[in-house]
């Protein structure tokens, strides 16, 4: 069996996609993705640089590959995503001079940038990344571009334009560090708030950007128990799990010593060592006993890309990493867990 065969009936098992991925140019681990996955996601091609680069220009070409892709071999399709901070384009938030655009101005280009794009992919994507990381570790909201210009609304605003473009997709809200507890209480008052005002949330994405030993997997089960019983599914979204330790930008390098910076913090540049390799393992395996544990909320899982080789983590937060943070190694084989993965389901 297969990831898909020993999750079916549990919950969807998914994996990203990158641009050379969807433009068919690594068949390799389209062979990967096709056996073993039956969700995928864009992992940049659908945010909205990509998308709008230019106001009253969208580009769907290489979206509209990925989301073929996913019909031609029945996958479920998320869109990634509609609202973020980060590769947005310079253009959504300013006026001709550089000066920010208004409340109202602003409102109206994420209400056309949400239609247009929904629009386009109603009935095929299934389920959208609405909001992402609009949520800082300590609970309040980020004070974002979308923040500043908007307010805090946006948030509702961009969960009723996406509902009205397509009624029938899921819309959920995805971040990161979900099992840091202030972060936690954040997004429950986020969350509780779109729900008392009627706004249509139907689930919440954890991304799974984790290492060895952080996060804390009984804040994470606390954290996804937390957000379930608020009636919502749970999408397990970007799950990577670094073996690498993560610089702290906070405590010294900045990006000129990135390079000296890195080598330190490149050890396994050569071979992952047994002992690495074991624990990543092990904690691996805690992980998807966990998501199985909870399959009853537990909607999607999705792990971000195929293959140790593609993945983001061997460029953040420094360039030229050597990771090894996927099921599938460079030469698209399966790791050891991932049947240890199949027998635990
Ligand atoms: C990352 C991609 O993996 C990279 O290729 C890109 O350069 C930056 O974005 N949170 C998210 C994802 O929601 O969209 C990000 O993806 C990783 C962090």
């Amino acid at each position: 069996p297969t990831l898909k065969d020993a999750f079916a009936g549990k919950f969807y098992i998914g994996t990203a996609l990158n641009i050379p991925q969807i433009l068919g140019r690594d068949s390799a681990s389209l062979k990967v993705v096709k056996n073993q996955f039956d969700a995928i996601v864009a992992e940049n091609c659908m945010k909205s640089g990509h998308l709008e680069p230019q106001e009253g220009f969208f580009d769907f070409s290489t979206a509209d590959k990925f989301v073929q892709f996913g019909l031609d071999n029945h996958l479920f399709v998320t869109g990634h995503t509609l609202i973020w901070h980060s590769q947005a384009p310079r253009w959504f938030f300013t006026d001709s001079l550089g000066h920010d655009v208004s409340r109202d101005v602003m409102i109206a280009r994420m209400k056309n940038y949400i239609s247009t794009v929904v629009g386009h992919f109603k009935g095929k994507v299934k389920g959208w990344d609405v909001v992402n990381e609009a949520v800082l570790d300590d609970g309040s909201l980020r004070k974002s571009k979308f923040y500043q210009i908007i307010g805090p609304d946006f948030i509702k605003l961009a969960f009723e334009f996406a509902h009205e473009a397509d009624p029938n997709a899921e819309l959920y809200y995805n971040d990161y560090s979900m099992a840091n507890p202030q972060k936690r209480e954040g997004v429950i008052r986020m969350v509780k708030e779109l729900q008392s005002e009627g706004v249509r949330i139907d689930g919440i994405g954890m991304q799974g950007h984790i290492g060895l030993t952080h996060p804390d997997i009984d804040e994470f089960e606390k954290s996804l128990e937390a957000f379930a019983s608020l009636g919502v599914q749970i999408n397990i979204s970007e799950l990577d799990l670094s073996v690498l330790p993560n610089p702290d930008f906070h405590t010294g390098a900045n990006v000129s010593d990135n390079f000296k910076y890195d080598k330190k913090l490149n050890p396994y540049a050569e071979a992952l060592p047994d002992s690495v390799a074991k624990a990543f393992n092990q904690r691996c395996l805690d992980f998807f006993n966990l998501f199985l544990k909870h399959q009853d909320v537990i909607e999607r899982v999705t792990l971000w890309g195929v293959n140790d080789g593609q993945s983001w983590k061997n460029n953040w937060p420094v360039r030229g990493r050597t990771d090894y943070p996927l099921l599938f190694d460079r030469n698209n084989l399966p790791k050891p867990v991932v049947k240890e993965i199949i027998d635990a389901a």
